[in-house]
């Protein structure tokens, strides 16, 4: 048993992301019992409530955000950890009251700051005017940090100046989904697979993170941002980079961010003259969604409001790097669609003299899904039996799926995976400065080529496909979402 002291510190206690992500990724660990004895939550918000309003609080929010009923035990468990400090952070002499809650300053304290990133600089100011800014300490930070590369930079500055780097783990919580894990094992330790990661075999790349959820109530948030930065300039950009770094030296998290970072320099920035070939990008309207009429974005607020902010974008984007020169990435994502769906698609080449050149679509497919139904499947061709003489083709797929290999295993959430991946100290699931400053600078030439270009935004209906226009920015190129 692990007798290390351990204190999760939680800024932003009352807030969307700490009720709706962090406790239910708390109660799951409790539950895998993965918490040591020694374990203390602190919510810190400014409120003037004690202990046992507090956990009231925790409980309705488990009770909304858990996707399974409380069970008893695991509530008493995890209940006698937490702790609550009221406290505002911009307030410097009130930090000396979490230093007295914390009290053995020895503990690995782990501070999530679980607010907007005005905020991120007052607290560690506070945190260091207690000395809690010391090597037992280190900070999580939520996406957007910020929203350019300028701001972003004067937020990592500033955190900088109180935190080493070491200390610092920028979550990205696609880095904890079980199938991006399983990324680099399958493509570095498969021989068939490794060989031909490349752009010799390989016509083109999708990747697609379709939602089923709209804005869910965050307006001042979504129309300052819009998804291009809220889904691609991390997540979306992350996968990319761990479907096509370089195989690294070896797994320690400066390597593979080395590589990922690599990557990212390579993107190719678009111009102003084939910009619109490149991208769409649309805007959900009502819709008749699940059965239940649901309001186009612009209803979303509480009063209708104009706004050009996108929901949806598509682009066909480029490395310029050897290995994938040339080779077309085609990316989507958006809100209020279909289904809720993240895969990423390799649509290998053709073979070269083929003989079944008369059947139509005829490339292998790896087809890795991130989420729903966690794996991945191949798709060769064989013929049908019986029938020879029209070497009649079809296309068997090779599945793997995590629930049918495993199916006594439940998969590790994302924040559970990150949450117990900081306490262990490994940063290669974080995002490194460098990389969130390379990604952005990409999506800020994208962002101004927009404003520069009148790109027309689309509207489409909720639980469609997204805007038609998707649909023609790569059947142009005579290939097919898939
Ligand atoms: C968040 C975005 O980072 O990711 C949300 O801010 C988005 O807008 C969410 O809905 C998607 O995450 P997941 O894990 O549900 O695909």
């Amino acid at each position: 048993q692990n007798t290390q002291n351990y204190c999760l510190v939680i800024f932003g206690a009352k807030g969307d992301l700490a009720r709706r992500k962090l406790l239910p990724a708390l109660y799951h660990l409790e539950k895998l019992k993965k918490l040591n004895n020694h374990f203390r939550i602190i919510g810190v918000a400014r409120a003037t409530w004690n202990k046992h309003d507090y956990l009231l609080i925790v409980k309705k929010s488990l009770q909304h955000f858990l996707n399974e009923k409380i069970n008893d035990l695991i509530w008493k468990n995890l209940s006698v950890r937490f702790d609550f400090c009221n406290l505002d952070v911009t307030e410097l002499h009130q930090f000396s009251q979490l230093k007295k809650i914390i009290c053995n300053t020895n503990s690995l304290i782990i501070n999530y700051f679980a607010t907007p990133s005005n905020l991120f600089e007052p607290i560690c100011a506070g945190l260091t005017s207690i000395q809690l800014n010391s090597m037992n300490s280190r900070i999580i930070i939520e996406k957007p940090i910020g929203n350019s590369l300028y701001t972003s930079n004067l937020i990592n500055e500033k955190i900088g100046q109180y935190f080493q780097e070491s200390q610092i783990f920028r979550i990205d919580h696609y880095l904890g989904k079980e199938t991006l894990l399983n990324l680099p094992y399958l493509r570095f330790s498969n021989s068939i697979l490794y060989n031909i990661w490349n752009k010799e075999n390989i016509d083109h790349i999708q990747i697609t993170l379709s939602e089923k959820v709209g804005i869910e109530g965050r307006w001042n948030y979504f129309n300052q941002t819009g998804q291009i930065r809220d889904m691609v300039q991390n997540h979306l950009l992350q996968i990319l980079t761990i479907i096509t770094m370089s195989q690294p030296n070896n797994l320690t998290a400066d390597n593979i961010r080395n590589e990922k970072v690599k990557i990212l320099k390579s993107l190719r920035y678009m111009e102003n003259q084939n910009f619109n070939k490149n991208i769409v990008i649309g805007q959900y309207k009502h819709g008749l969604f699940n059965g239940k009429i649901l309001p186009g974005y612009t209803q979303e607020n509480k009063i209708t409001e104009c706004s050009n902010i996108e929901t949806f974008v598509a682009i066909k984007m480029f490395i310029d790097n050897m290995q994938w020169k040339n080779v077309p990435f085609y990316v989507r994502t958006g809100k209020r669609l279909s289904k809720k769906s993240s895969k990423i698609v390799l649509v290998f080449k053709k073979p070269i003299n083929n003989l079944f050149n008369h059947v139509a679509q005829l490339s292998n497919k790896l087809i890795i899904r991130i989420e729903p139904n966690e794996g991945f499947e191949l798709e060769i061709f064989n013929k049908v039996p019986q029938v020879t003489h029209k070497n009649i083709l079809f296309n068997t797929k090779f599945n793997f799926s995590y629930d049918q290999s495993f199916p006594n295993y439940k998969l590790i959430g994302a924040y559970e995976r990150l949450l117990l991946e900081c306490i262990n100290g490994n940063q290669s699931l974080f995002v490194r400065r460098d990389e969130i400053e390379e990604s952005w600078k990409w999506i800020d030439s994208i962002i101004l080529l927009l404003k520069n270009n009148n790109i027309i935004l689309h509207k489409y209906q909720s639980g469609s496909n997204g805007p038609s226009s998707a649909k023609d920015l790569i059947e142009v190129d005579n290939r097919f979402w898939i």
